[in-house]
């Protein structure tokens, strides 16, 4: 039996994350690695790749970067998790309170997912409103019914798990209007990523996004559409609530919020707060975490999070030490860098070989992603996975892109030498059919309804 068989014989999905699943990869893509270091991953039989991969967007310093291993290793010396709160977990908790604006208060989970899940309880607990509503357009926010049961993906979730989440599109301020109008005095909390490949700055705004070219002095900024979310949500005393899994650590290292500018009432963290190691947070104002406190007697108690291992020593040391290898090597400032130079690099290659229709590389340097088109323009997964299956085979693994610090001019270099040749294969298949040239089945959408 391969790797692929075993896995998908003894786990569900034969991964711990769909994301990570066969069908997301090339087929020529390794079925298992074995270990990660700086920018790159092995396989079982030594081959490496440079990842692009990046432990799904939560390795952002590079895998197994010395003084955050050896920091959460002193720590699993020192018991790893105790019979009550470790000084490790306060150290965490005041460091992140001090980082965030808007973090009067933090509590510390192991996924993404139950911090989100908790943002929806919290708001529902301040505010005794039922409602929450999310952007149509941003794919993930939990693996709980809440969020799961507004998708397709409806099978084993009872319809009125998700009969309280309400759907509105992301740019389109009047669509949420829409919501607010139609459930007066119900809605808890707008929960929304700050941005993707797609941003919320105004149409025909002129400021390319760049590092140093924060919103925060945009003149446009109530034309910004975070900002309108923020008003909106005052208006009607919803919660305004930024999930940054994704957008922070990356954007800036207080948050994709600062750099718009704008002051959520909860924000959750998790992906890149601690190079990989599990980490997630739920932060916000004081007034509105104290719901999840027991100080005040005689009120009514939220059951918030509750969890063994949420003060894991290793993981908050890993955190701690993250931040401080941030701050000394200014990150955000190398991964925007380092995306802009990728960006412009794959640009000219597909310009070089007359691809600028079929081969576009979508959002700010920070968040790209790339699209592949056929030759009549229509998107295309097979030529997605094409492109996908020609960059492993020149070393290079890229179903998605996520840089971190360790990619540096020498990956820069390899990954557009990859390119080319992979861009190459491209043009030829636009020519004599993809078929031709895939060795595999495309690779499908994540959050799709059946296999
Ligand atoms: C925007 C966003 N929110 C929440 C999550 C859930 O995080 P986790 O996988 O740690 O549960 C993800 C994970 O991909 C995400 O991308």
């Amino acid at each position: 039996m391969n790797y692929q068989d075993r896995l998908l014989k003894a786990i569900p999905g034969g991964a711990h994350t769909y994301s990570r699943g066969f069908d997301q990869f090339p087929s020529n893509a390794p079925q298992i690695l074995e270990r990660g270091e700086g920018a790159y991953v092995w396989d079982p039989e030594g081959r490496r790749y440079l990842d692009y991969g990046m432990a799904l967007r939560a390795v952002t310093l590079g895998y197994a970067y010395p003084s955050v291993a050896d920091a959460a290793c002193r720590e699993i010396l020192k018991g790893n998790n105790l019979t009550r709160a470790s000084t490790t977990e306060l150290e965490a908790a005041e460091l992140l309170v001090d980082l965030i604006p808007c973090a009067d208060m933090v509590k510390f989970a192991k996924n993404g997912s139950n911090v989100t899940t908790a943002a929806v309880k919290v708001a529902r607990a301040y505010t005794s409103r039922p409602y929450i509503c999310i952007p149509r357009q941003h794919p993930f926010f939990s693996f709980d019914d809440w969020f799961i049961g507004s998708t397709v993906l409806t099978r084993g979730i009872p319809e009125q798990h998700a009969s309280k989440t309400l759907v509105f599109d992301y740019g389109d301020i009047a669509s949420l209007q829409a919501l607010f109008d139609a459930y007066p005095g119900q809605i808890a909390g707008v929960m929304l990523e700050p941005a993707t490949t797609i941003t919320p700055c105004p149409p025909g705004c002129k400021v390319t996004l760049t590092y140093e070219s924060q919103c925060r002095p945009c003149v446009r900024r109530s034309e910004n559409f975070l900002h309108k979310v923020q008003a909106l949500c005052r208006k009607n005393e919803a919660l305004f609530i930024l999930d940054e899994m994704i957008t922070g650590f990356r954007w800036h290292l207080e948050g994709a919020q600062t750099y718009f500018g704008v002051e959520p009432d909860l924000s959750t963290f998790g992906k890149g707060m601690a190079n990989g190691f599990s980490v997630a947070a739920l932060v916000g104002r004081r007034e509105i975490m104290e719901v999840g406190s027991i100080s005040e007697p005689g009120a009514e108690r939220t059951f918030l999070m509750s969890t063994t291992h949420g003060g894991e020593m290793s993981s908050l040391r890993a955190f701690i030490e993250t931040v401080k290898v941030y701050k000394e090597k200014n990150v955000c400032q190398h991964l925007w860098h380092y995306g802009a130079k990728l960006r412009s690099g794959l640009l000219d290659l597909a310009r070089e070989f007359d691809l600028v229709d079929q081969f576009q590389v979508d959002g700010p340097p920070i968040s790209m992603n790339y699209s592949t088109r056929d030759a009549n323009g229509a998107v295309s997964m097979e030529f997605r996975t094409l492109f996908a299956q020609e960059m492993a085979r020149n070393g290079v693994l890229m179903s998605w892109i996520a840089v971190s610090l360790s990619h540096s001019d020498t990956e820069l270099q390899l990954t557009l030498e990859a390119a080319r040749k992979s861009l190459q294969v491209y043009a030829k298949a636009l020519h004599d059919g993809v078929d031709k040239y895939l060795e595999g089945p495309a690779v499908k959408p994540v959050f799709r309804k059946y296999n």
